[in-house]
């Protein structure tokens, strides 16, 4: 976690008012929701890669946690507070997260998020907004050199429902490519690990064997007979029955159930090597799509996905500047399970880059799971700042940050102190960030200050210009000085702030 000082701090917050401020064009409007919510709410639909990495805690017997992303916090206050505003609702947030992750360079415990959900719009119009508002908004705030990629979780969950891996079975597979696709992982390791989630025979040689015989024999006897021959089998072991959370019946049907089930791995195998092939044809549209759709049709899939993401792409073209690079990718899983449709993620393409800015996609299914009334379609996006700022730098295109401080005004006896407030009063009700000299140190040492705090501008307010009713304004760099009345030292200052190149606060 950072502590952000002066000026790094102002950095970001002005690239948080940017972000959001582009959101607001395409009226996405500010939601707020607290930094602690109930754990479960992120263990329902968010995934086991989210939940392993969450901050989690008991207060008064309640698991709360400290939220690891926005989207589903944004979908619990919508489900609370706004099910009867019309839709489509357009909804943007910013803030910090929390993630329990082996920092480095752009990945930290505590990072910042700003982000949009579009909630009750379904299809590939919106999915399009939702594109161009996260690759649009990186652009506003400079970013160049980016790559957008493009996914669609439709094809992928066909395919594993085709190949009859229940709902479990395609959330544990689908949580796996992200580490497949990094190469963080042997696809034969996950192939065995998820088998094995999935109830596959744990042991080698002679167990193998012993547990295929008793499979073949339980499916031999019938349902009945094996149940009557378990129970009576775990008496004889003098297992204890009771005293348990599920009644000895219950286990019994549960050992059956998973004794007579078939061994996964063949499908797992199949649906892993799959993924492996969807990710080799990943690439830029032009060359992707026609393959993709050869593919599919040797697999006798539905193209409709594919075809999704098409006309998001036509759409998203009509919006305006695109990024360098854009790639369809249908292994992209993205780390969160909620997702359901076309899912996407935007890096940073420059040489020496390559960090993930934004990840967003649909997710039609999350306000349902979250108690919603009714079904309601939404996708979404959220931008990394930390990551975007990094980014930035690399680019040499980070705003500069505004000069804290443009004007120094300078007592120059302890007797001129009142005055000095008066001076520095008046140009604060103009907007002009000002520091008053409190040390009275007289005005050589004050005006070193200055140069060396790097402040433009100072007021000198001696007993002459108090006599007069004027006060003496010094520019640091050129050294110039002139007294001017009192009552016309705001508008100097502006005058002088925008000859230096000060447009609205940048230094
Ligand atoms: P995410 O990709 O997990 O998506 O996170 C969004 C962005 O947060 C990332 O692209 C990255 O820039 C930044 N980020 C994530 N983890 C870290 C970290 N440990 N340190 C620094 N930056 C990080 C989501 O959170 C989804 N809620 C996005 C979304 C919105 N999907 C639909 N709507």
């Amino acid at each position: 976690m950072n502590d952000f000082l002066p000026p790094e701090a102002a950095v970001l917050r002005r690239l948080e008012e940017a972000l959001l401020d582009f959101l607001g064009l395409y009226g996405y409007s500010l939601v707020a929701t607290p930094v602690l919510e109930p754990t479960d709410l992120f263990l329902r639909k968010s995934g086991e890669e989210i939940a392993t990495r969450m901050y989690t805690f008991t207060h008064w017997n309640r698991r709360l946690c400290l939220r690891p992303e926005g989207t589903a916090s944004v979908i619990r206050a919508y489900v609370q507070h706004l099910q009867d505003r019309p839709l489509p609702l357009r909804l943007a947030y910013c803030g910090p997260a929390f993630r329990y992750e082996k920092p480095q360079r752009g990945r930290y415990r505590q990072f910042h998020e700003v982000g949009g959900e579009l909630v009750g719009a379904a299809g590939p119009a919106a999915d399009a907004e939702v594109l161009y508002v996260a690759c649009g908004a990186l652009e506003r705030v400079g970013l160049r050199g980016y790559r957008l990629t493009v996914g669609h979780l439709g094809v992928a969950l066909q395919l594993l429902s085709q190949l009859g891996i229940d709902e479990r079975g395609q959330a544990l597979i689908v949580g796996q490519l992200e580490p497949l696709a990094r190469k963080q992982a042997d696809p034969e390791a996950v192939v065995q690990r998820v088998a094995l989630l999935l109830g596959a025979p744990e042991a080698s040689g002679e167990e193998e064997s012993a547990n295929g015989a008793l499979a073949e024999l339980l499916a031999r006897i019938g349902p009945e007979a094996a149940g009557r021959l378990a129970t009576e089998l775990l008496q004889h072991a003098s297992l204890p029955l009771d005293g348990g959370v599920r009644s000895p019946t219950e286990i019994v049907q549960r050992l059956l159930a998973k004794a007579a089930r078939p061994d996964p791995t063949p499908q797992v195998r199949a649906a892993i090597a799959f993924l492996e092939q969807l990710r080799g044809l990943a690439g830029p549209p032009e060359r992707a799509l026609g393959r993709l759709h050869a593919l599919l049709r040797t697999y006798q899939l539905d193209p409709t996905p594919l075809q999704e993401i098409e006309e998001a792409l036509r759409l998203f073209a009509h919006y305006g500047p695109q990024p360098g690079q854009v790639e369809v990718d249908l292994s992209l899983a993205r780390g969160l399970r909620y997702y359901t449709g076309l899912v996407f993620e935007i890096y940073d393409d420059s040489p020496g880059g390559g960090l993930q800015l934004c990840g967003g996609g649909r997710y039609d299914d999350l306000v349902r799971a979250l108690g919603g009334r009714r079904p309601v379609p939404a996708c979404g996006f959220s931008i990394g700042l930390e990551r975007t700022k990094l980014a930035l730098e690399r680019q040499g295109a980070l705003p500069a940050p505004p000069a804290p401080v443009q004007v120094l005004v300078v007592p120059v006896e302890a007797t001129d102190h009142n005055a000095a407030i008066a001076a520095a009063q008046r140009l604060r009700a103009a907007g002009v960030r000002v520091e008053l000299d409190l040390r009275g140190r007289g005005p050589r040492a004050a005006l070193r200050h200055a140069a060396r705090a790097g402040i433009p501008l100072a007021v000198l307010v001696g007993e002459r210009e108090r006599q007069a009713g004027t006060v003496v304004l010094r520019c640091l760099a050129t050294h110039a000085e002139r007294a001017l009345p009192a009552d016309q030292l705001p508008a100097a200052v502006q005058a002088a702030l925008a000859g230096a190149g000060e447009e609205d606060g940048h230094g």
